[in-house]
């Protein structure tokens, strides 16, 4: 089967066609035909080598979303051949990451996709929306509390804001000018312009402080004056703040939801109710992977690049 990834770790041009054995599912496993991967920023950490793929072996493969047809089942599987699902992939697991042409994945890690949404699509949805889910539950702000949302033009921004207003949280979300309309489509009750100063400007909507922040653009200490006294920082890599005001420092790891099947099923629902909106910036074939990250890592890219397969 073909996929992509590299042998040696570098820059966007490491990522190379590779030539790989069919796998075939377990016990509780299917095997996906995938027909799209998401391309993220963890992709590119993939590739650098700023992980321990201990797990894995060479030739690395990055992808933490896939979406395809099930095309073959392992024992017990829950699933049926036909399935049209997506997946959360686990670059750093036996299983290697999802930019390839066949992905197996346990029963667990997938779900049918939106009704109503494409392939495409639906391969933008599982890794950002797990990791949005995740902040909300380590946030856990009851209706009516407050959550300020940096970085909220981006992929995880964009789906933890929409999904933050269905908890009926008040959310607060920066954008740059050019950013303006696609994040009020998001919903937020406030519109703060990103960059220095943000803090400042969040003050002046909430004087007290905010009760969460998520940081989603990597602001860290820039943001936490945002926070009000016994506030909730969660950073999106695990960076930790000096403990003061009663701040409550958590980090978000996505890798731990490679089992959720329930709030992977959950995001699906939330994308048939019209919550969450899959987000495509563009498709590329996946022989054009450096180019996809070359892109991402310019920046400016507004949703996912997804490669086809
Ligand atoms: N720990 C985990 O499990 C986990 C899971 C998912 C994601 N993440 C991390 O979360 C971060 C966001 O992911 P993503 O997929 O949403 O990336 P993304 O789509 O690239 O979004 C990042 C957004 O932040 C914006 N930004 C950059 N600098 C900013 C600043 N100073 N102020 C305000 N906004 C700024 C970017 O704008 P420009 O394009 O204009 O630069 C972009 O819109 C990444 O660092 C990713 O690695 C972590």
């Amino acid at each position: 089967m073909k996929a992509i990834g590299v042998t040696e770790f570098g820059g966007p041009e490491a990522l190379q066609v590779q030539d790989l054995p069919d796998p075939h599912p377990g016990a509780k496993e299917v095997r996906i035909k995938v027909r799209a991967a998401a391309v993220s920023p963890t992709d590119a950490g993939v590739r650098t080598g700023s992980y321990d793929m201990s797990q894995s072996t060479s030739p690395y493969l990055p992808g933490m979303d896939a979406a395809g047809v099930v095309d073959e089942v392992g024992d017990g599987s829950v699933w049926t051949v036909g399935d049209e699902v997506m997946a959360i992939a686990l670059p750093l697991s036996e299983h290697k990451g999802a930019y390839t042409e066949y992905l197996v994945a346990p029963d667990d890690s997938i779900a049918r996709i939106p009704a109503g949404s494409s392939l495409e699509q639906a391969a933008t949805i599982p890794m950002n929306g797990l990791t949005a889910v995740q902040i909300l539950e380590l946030a856990a702000l009851e209706p009516g509390q407050v959550l300020a949302v940096t970085g909220a033009a981006g992929t995880l921004g964009n789906y933890l804001v929409q999904l933050a207003k269905q908890q009926g949280l008040v959310v607060v979300a920066d954008a740059a000018s050019k950013d303006l309309e696609l994040v009020r489509s998001l919903g937020p009750d406030h519109v703060v312009e990103r960059g220095d100063g943000l803090a400042d400007r969040i003050r002046e909507i909430f004087p007290d402080g905010v009760d969460a922040v998520a940081d989603t653009a990597l602001l860290h200490e820039d943001a936490v004056p945002a926070l009000r006294d016994g506030g909730v920082f969660i950073a999106v890599r695990g960076w930790k703040g000096e403990p003061a005001r009663g701040i409550r420092f958590e980090a978000v790891w996505v890798f731990s939801e490679y089992h959720s099947h329930d709030k992977l099923d959950g995001l699906r629902r939330a994308v048939e109710g019209g919550v969450l909106t899959p987000r495509v910036a563009d498709v590329l074939p996946a022989e054009d992977a450096p180019e996809a990250h070359r892109r991402m890592e310019a920046g400016g890219v507004r949703g996912r690049i997804v490669l086809t397969f």
